[in-house]
């Protein structure tokens, strides 16, 4: 899969899916040359051209000016050296200057995967890892470059590692993962940007002249700008065009670079963002960059999604349960918020169970004295006599009335008014002398520090040992200010947010490797560390807080650009919405929620046994397709940020199966009828759907497509069609 040509210094990864070339040139720079479909062999016809530049610094004792940093295709480009663009490192040196020139020194090829200490990470036996180390001389600063590719997977994943060689310190000011020059080709920039309730908000613009940067320096992966973009040729649509997707296998702050420089050449950088990030890296020792994932697609966004999926659900998702079917649960959260007691949750529980309902959650509201937002963060043992009987009994009832047991934790965080407050305040992240800023009235404990991350591991290791548990919603409801450690010294302050991600993940890993039978669900007010970091140790996400299904439908297919279905939570809610106050028909929050990984967030007590009706059909008719919506191909059909209407489908391995689902959003008056033309079946199969009125040809269902709003529905309208195969035309008489 690796290799090196060492007569012309070109570097080759490849498999049958991609080829990624270098170079080492002039001055031992190693330039970037190709990333894009497999070339079988590369013949040199990709060097960059030599021309004199102005305004274009050339290499110290040049003996020409055709060669320039500033204009090069570059693999990992520095600062002050005769490039201007944006550098990929940024080193403050011990005398106070920033220059730096990195110059290939060797290389090595391994096949067992590196270990990136303390960090998520790809991994897999199927893989191979070039290593290319660079050196700055003047500095003796050593850059090793890290990229891993897989056998059929259209993905490199790079991360970087610093080495300070010299005798004296050096402080890193910015580490990017991942960087990559496009020669000049026009592409137009994805993004995921948005807020708390509307997540991951699929964006596209041309990428113009100047810099973009996309960032969050929250101290986690965000709501506001999910550590990922794609640059994709105009025009490139689900199933044409070549794209690139970049991400970052991290959970704090990060930032993207996407810059068109004067000759519409694009630089695109992803890693740990730089603002407040500043690492003391003392003689000997080394810094480690988290791994950003680099997919490519030449069959539009459709592929550059499947790509995603398939890395991170064969080498980042670790958990037992990401080849299990995931259970249909209820969360009392919005049932009941924080006013619960035994017989309510009971009576939902009863319900729940009559529905088909396999997992019971108990959100927030069980623990310290918690009885509103304002108390008991970092008080992890039970509130005395909230849930009567305790909750111990509880967790043994739901578990004899034949549901699974689970729990909502938010263990980063500190009340105020707590027991562990009291006894540590100085355990909070802020700056002495300065008022720290609640959030949600509470503070976020500093996980950097080892004793913090020990306290939470032993009161946390107490509750999921005395309670029958099987699954934890672990949730973290603020972003990080007044960014401080108590511990660290001054001139290692500029650490603590990446500090902070290390002790999270530190303590994830124990627990995770403590508790492999439980089934570990990521949130952050909804989706707000969404991330791959995340899902190494927890193999799904609460997707959004936004329960409202016409929102839902947003969300979940932005989303979709990246994460695989068998990731993202989505409930059906009460109406009207607590997000938006709309009210929507059970089928359609059914639907929605249906095309995820199912549950259920109301209080199923207050429910007229119409409405009960329907969810016991749903929840039926979900268990009966879990395996094809978790795990069978997903294609998003209409986009719903193009559109007053979506459509996705599942479709299983074999194409045997194929489920459709039609939003639409608000109805038209006399509207276009529209066909909606399927996609991924076999077009000599003969499918029918499970009623019965539709008997058709794969092809004809793809080509000729289906009418969805034939009928005035109404606003917020759903229908599921399921589509089993049961036949096929003789393959040779179609072609006569
Ligand atoms: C966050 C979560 C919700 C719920 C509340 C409880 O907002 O996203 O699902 O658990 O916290 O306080």
């Amino acid at each position: 899969m690796i290799s090196f040509d060492q007569v012309n210094g070109i570097f080759h990864l490849s498999n049958n899916k991609i080829s990624y070339l270098m170079q080492i040139e002039e001055g031992n720079t190693l330039s970037h040359l190709y990333y894009g479909a497999p070339i079988p062999s590369y013949s040199g016809i990709r060097s960059y051209p030599r021309m004199d530049r102005s305004f274009s610094p050339n290499l110290p004792g040049a003996q020409d000016r055709l060669f320039s940093l500033d204009t090069l295709p570059q693999e990992y480009p520095t600062f002050g050296t005769g490039d201007f663009r944006s550098p990929a490192i940024q080193i403050r040196n011990t005398d106070g200057s920033s220059a730096q020139s990195l110059q290939y020194s060797h290389y090595k090829i391994v096949k067992e995967k590196p270990n990136l200490e303390g960090l998520p990470q790809t991994f897999g036996e199927d893989s191979e890892t070039l290593i290319i180390f660079l050196e700055d001389a003047i500095s003796q600063v050593q850059v090793q470059l890290n990229y891993t590719i897989f056998s059929n997977e259209p993905v490199i994943a790079r991360s970087v590692q610093i080495h300070n060689q010299s005798d004296q310190g050096i402080q890193l000011e910015k580490v990017s993962s991942a960087s990559i020059d496009f020669a000049k080709e026009e592409f137009e920039l994805l993004h995921l940007p948005g807020g708390y309730s509307r997540e991951r908000m699929l964006e596209k613009q041309p990428v113009p002249a100047g810099t973009i940067q996309l960032t969050s320096n929250r101290g986690a992966s965000s709501h506001h700008q999910n550590p990922f973009f794609a640059l994709a040729h105009p025009h490139t649509t689900e199933t044409n065009g070549e794209a690139y997707g970049f991400l970052l296998i991290y959970s704090g702050n990060h930032e993207s670079t996407i810059e068109k420089d004067s000759f519409d050449q694009i630089r695109a950088q992803i890693g740990i963002s730089p603002l407040n990030f500043c690492w003391s890296l003392s003689p000997g020792e080394s810094f480690q960059s988290p791994e950003a994932l680099i997919t490519y697609s030449n069959a539009g966004l459709q592929e550059l999604s499947a790509a995603f999926y398939e890395v991170l659900h064969k080498h980042i998702i670790r958990s037992t349960y990401k080849e299990q079917e995931r259970p249909v649960l209820i969360n009392n959260w919005e049932a009941t918020f924080f006013d619960f007691d035994r017989e309510r949750l009971t009576k939902i529980l009863d319900r729940a169970k009559e529905i088909g309902v396999e997992l019971f959650v108990l959100d927030d509201g069980w623990f310290g004295h918690r009885d509103d937002d304002r108390s008991s963060l970092g008080d992890w043992f039970e509130y005395p006599g909230k849930i009567a009987g305790g909750l111990a009994d509880f967790s043994k009832e739901v578990h004899e009335k034949g549901l699974k047991f689970g729990i909502w934790v938010e263990p980063e965080m500190i009340s105020q008014d707590s027991e562990l407050f009291n006894k540590h305040p100085d355990w909070i992240i802020h700056v002495p002398g300065r008022p720290a800023a609640p959030g949600r009235d509470q503070f976020i404990l500093d996980l950097s520090r080892k004793e913090v991350q020990d306290n939470l591991y032993q009161q946390l290791k107490k509750l999921f040992s005395s309670i029958e548990i099987d699954y934890v919603k672990w949730d973290m409801n603020r972003n990080m200010t007044d960014v401080f450690s108590q511990q660290l010294d001054a001139n290692q302050q500029g650490e603590v947010a990446h500090r902070y991600i290390l002790g999270l993940y530190s303590l994830l890993e124990r627990l995770t490797t403590e508790f492999p039978t439980i089934l570990f669900e990521s949130c952050a007010g909804g989706g707000g560390r969404f991330d791959a970091g995340m899902l190494y140790y927890m193999p799904q996400v609460w997707t959004s807080d936004n329960t409202d299904p016409i929102c839902r439908i947003q969300i979940q297919s932005g989303t979709s650009l990246v994460y695989p279905i068998s990731t993202m939570g989505a409930h059906i809610a009460d109406i009207p919405s607590h997000q938006t106050r709309r009210k929507t028909p059970i089928e359609t929050r059914s639907d929605v929620a249906s095309s995820g990984l199912l549950g259920l967030e109301l209080d199923l007590a207050k429910l007229d046994s119409d409405d009960l009706n329907v969810l016991k059909m749903k929840i039926n008719f979900y268990k009966a397709n879990r395996v094809l919506i978790q795990f069978g191909n997903f294609i998003r059909l209409l986009s719903p940020f193009e559109n007053n209407d979506a459509a996705w489908s599942f479709i299983s391995h074999d194409q045997s199966e194929c489920l459709v689902y039609y939003f639409q959003t608000l109805q038209q008056p006399e509207p276009a009828f529209k066909p909606l033309k399927l996609r991924g079946l076999d077009p000599y199969a003969i499918y029918q759907s499970d009623a019965g009125d539709i008997t058709a040809t794969g092809a004809e269902l793809m080509q000729l497509g289906i009418w969805v709003n034939q009928q005035k529905h109404g606003d917020f309208y759903s229908s599921a069609l399921k589509f089993n195969k049961i036949g096929e035309i003789d393959n040779a008489d179609a072609n006569d």
